[in-house]
């Protein structure tokens, strides 16, 4: 179905910024110098990334920290509270919520996304989370169901989300196997997108992309490199095709950037903080796999570095020409944009706005600010 939404026109070749609302980021390092998620730099970020023309905001959910040599992902703020607080300081940027399934009940976060819709005028975003780190969940006293089984409840969820946020007026009941007891359930106003707001997932198991294909316009892809992730897009349109989506379901390439002005100093910083100051014990829980270990292409469990550098991202480092390059490769390879991490979001960011983002418009991937 297409959608009205924010992603809609603009650049060819959309790009957005991963991870930032909590300490460390995209990284699990001890280098001092690292991203500590304070409000005020996140502000300051997001009205950067707003004026400098990129499209989306898109922060990973953490309900709490993670063992590690230093404290990791301890500092974290909540994401849908977060979209409502940057729409009114941004103008134009999509502002995405991540929500888990199983904690948020559905009815609230159409409620909840409806208003972040309204108060910046048709900018929310949904990054539905059906399940991932029982960790955090323990907190909430939430038991996980079974794999896929999650995806089930999550799409249940998603009916009775979309339904609402596409506004109700006349009352609906709702009897599901995991929503067993919905009664006269309604909601206006309606969102300002049409239908309901922009929906992205991310998922790797066969149970998780098909739920990704019923429910979401773009689907957050970590590949090996572009070759595999090139491969990964062909049998995820065969896949899109099969279920008679009218639409494609638009890959975003999930990365970090190191950007220097000469590949050996950015290969020598990525090595500074995700080698030498690797956070071995944050690694090390990360790789013991409280998080599923179908989640990924089974190579990255290998790397160490790209785990610590970029949480398994697809890395691009180097030179403002290699990342532009690898950029222009990823959108010729078919996606539809790319998430981007940063060591140091406000310290990083504007290096890529200035030396890496005009190379993309001369390439016809981006058009001016
Ligand atoms: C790029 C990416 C971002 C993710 N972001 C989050 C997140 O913010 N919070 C979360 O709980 N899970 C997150 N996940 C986990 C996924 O939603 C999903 O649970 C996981 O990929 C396992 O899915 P699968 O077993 O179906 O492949 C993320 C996964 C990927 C690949």
């Amino acid at each position: 179905m297409q959608k009205s939404t924010f992603m809609q026109g603009g650049s060819a070749f959309k790009l957005g910024l991963f991870g930032y609302l909590h300490d460390g980021g995209v990284t699990i390092t001890k280098a001092p110098e690292r991203w500590t998620a304070r409000w005020d730099d996140i502000v300051a970020m997001a009205r950067y990334a707003d004026e400098a023309g990129l499209d989306f905001l898109l922060p990973y959910a953490r309900w709490k920290g993670m063992p590690g040599e230093i404290p990791q992902r301890t500092h974290s703020f909540e994401t849908l509270t977060h979209a409502a607080a940057l729409a009114g300081h941004t103008k134009r940027i999509g502002l995405f919520s991540t929500v888990h399934t199983p904690i948020i009940h559905p009815g609230v976060a159409a409620k909840m996304m409806t208003t972040i819709d309204h108060a910046s005028h048709g900018r929310a975003g949904l990054n539905i989370v059906c399940g991932w780190n029982q960790d955090d969940f323990d907190m909430f006293g939430i038991e996980q169901l079974p794999h896929d089984e999650r995806y089930q409840h999550g799409r249940e969820w998603f009916d009775i989300w979309s339904r609402l946020a596409a506004g109700a007026e006349a009352p609906f009941d709702y009897h599901g196997t995991h929503f067993p007891k919905i009664e006269r359930a309604s909601a206006m106003p309606e969102s300002v997108q049409r239908p309901w707001p922009l929906v992205i997932s991310a998922a790797y198991s066969p149970a998780g992309r098909k739920f990704a294909i019923d429910t979401s316009d773009y689907l957050l892809t970590v590949m090996e490199d572009v070759e595999a992730g090139r491969t990964e897009l062909a049998t995820l349109a065969a896949q899109a095709e099969a279920t008679g989506r009218s639409e494609p379901i638009r890959p975003i390439a999930v990365s970090y950037v190191v950007c220097r002005d000469t590949r050996e100093e950015a290969e020598a910083f990525h090595r500074y903080y995700a080698e030498d100051n690797a956070d071995n014990i944050g690694v090390d829980y990360w790789l013991a796999g409280r998080q599923t270990k179908a989640m990924l292409p089974e190579a990255l469990y290998k790397l160490r570095s790209r785990i610590a550098g970029g949480n398994t991202n697809f890395p691009l480092i180097g030179t403002p020409q290699d990342i532009a390059d690898q950029l222009i490769a990823l959108h010729d390879a078919g996606f539809a944009g790319a998430g981007i991490g940063f060591f140091n979001y406000l310290a990083d960011l504007p290096v890529f706005v200035e030396k890496v983002v005009p190379i993309l418009a001369k390439a016809g991937l981006r058009n001016a600010a």
